[in-house]
């Protein structure tokens, strides 16, 4: 069994931070959303992983190496365009050769991980296998109509009138028969050559497509709000670990992670929080839900439910909540004596004032 992980993409829906890097290397309680897929196939006890790369290809491939960090070997195959992800499948096809695979889109997270659907396939001897869960929006997602014995009838991708709400959760396995399924399909009106459609050529032509209901929680973290969540998720697990300087002055309730090198004086944080190494918080409060990057300073500032990246700086402003701050960024108090708020954002950004 190999597997084939999703890393290209365009990422419209995390703009800007997708202006200057990979969606899939967004961290989460600090570190980036594609370790937790690879770890995950790791665990499953797959070793040989292809990786599809778009236009953030060298960062994806500083990030994962040659997968020996996983305990993997990782073989690169750039895609020139997001053509969608069937299209995926087709330009693996000397990668993947005539063994089964899982398909992982690389931004998606399972806190069970996969080994129990990879082990229902092995036995199950299916053409394809695919994950549901009940959403709130289907109509943004994959989905699928089951009939009363709960086989497929009909996946479509983000209908505008879903029949369900039943997503596709974005790990699939695959036998070899999903190559001519590839091959056979056209692209869609959004020009993209849809898994669903690929899939629902295998049912059309009586292959053996089998679809179970995910137990655990899942999340596609392609917008801000699942990665926040997501995130909330994760440091929920977390095992509290202080190993950055904490003086006596703070005070620290909950799960709470200080990595080498971060100084804590004067603070209040609530856990669960992850703070990044070599950070310094100084006369902050940090809420539960929260993970501060890698040499971030926070001084005077208030923040929670919010992830900041790395090298990034908060200085006397409160309350930040529900945020995502990219990488070396600056948030601090206007100086001006009317009541202005001074912006130099990038483009697509998104900023809520309260005036
Ligand atoms: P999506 O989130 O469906 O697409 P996207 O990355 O273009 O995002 P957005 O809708 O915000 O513009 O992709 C799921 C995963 O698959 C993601 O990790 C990117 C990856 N992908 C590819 O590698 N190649 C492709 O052609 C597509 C469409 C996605």
């Amino acid at each position: 069994m190999k597997a084939l992980v999703l890393a290209g993409g365009r990422g419209t829906r995390l703009r800007p931070l997708t202006h200057t890097s990979a969606k899939q290397l967004v961290p989460v309680a600090n570190k980036p959303v594609l370790y937790y897929g690879l770890e995950a196939i790791g665990d499953a006890g797959i070793t040989s992983v292809g990786i599809i790369t778009g236009d953030t290809g060298h960062e994806i491939r500083q990030a994962v190496g040659d997968g020996s960090q996983f305990g993997l070997e990782v073989t690169y195959i750039p895609q020139e365009a997001p053509l969608g992800l069937a299209h995926c499948v087709l330009i693996a096809r000397d990668f993947l050769g005539d063994e089964p695979f899982v398909m992982y889109l690389g931004d998606n997270f399972l806190v069970d991980g996969i080994t129990g659907l990879v082990r229902s396939f092995e036995q199950g001897g299916f053409d394809a296998q695919i994950l549901l869960t009940k959403v709130a929006e289907p109509q943004f997602y994959g989905v699928a109509e089951l009939g009363p014995a709960g086989e497929i009838l009909r996946l479509e991708e983000k209908p505008e009138f879903p029949n369900s709400d039943l997503a596709i959760v974005g790990v699939y396995t695959f036998s070899p028969a999903v190559h001519e399924a590839v091959r056979a399909i056209r692209p869609s009106a959004r020009g993209e050559l849809e898994i669903t459609d690929a899939i629902q050529w295998l049912i059309d032509n009586d292959f053996r497509v089998y679809s179970h209901m995910v137990c655990g929680y899942w999340k596609d973290t392609g917008r801000l709000r699942d990665i926040l969540e997501c995130n909330r998720i994760v440091l929920e697990g977390i095992t509290p670990d202080v190993a950055g300087t904490v003086d006596r002055m703070s005070e620290m309730t909950g799960r709470i992670i200080v990595e080498p090198g971060a100084v804590v004086e004067n603070s209040v944080l609530r856990g669960p929080i992850v703070v990044g190494a070599d950070a310094k918080i100084t006369s902050s409060y940090v809420g539960p839900f929260t993970s501060i990057g890698r040499g971030c300073v926070l001084q005077n500032a208030e923040i929670e439910y919010s992830i900041v990246l790395d090298g990034s700086r908060v200085d006397g402003v409160s309350r930040i909540a529900h945020s995502l701050i990219g990488r070396n960024v600056e948030v601090s108090r206007a100086t001006g004596v009317s009541n202005t708020h001074e912006l130099m954002v990038g483009d697509h950004s998104k900023i809520q004032v309260r005036a």
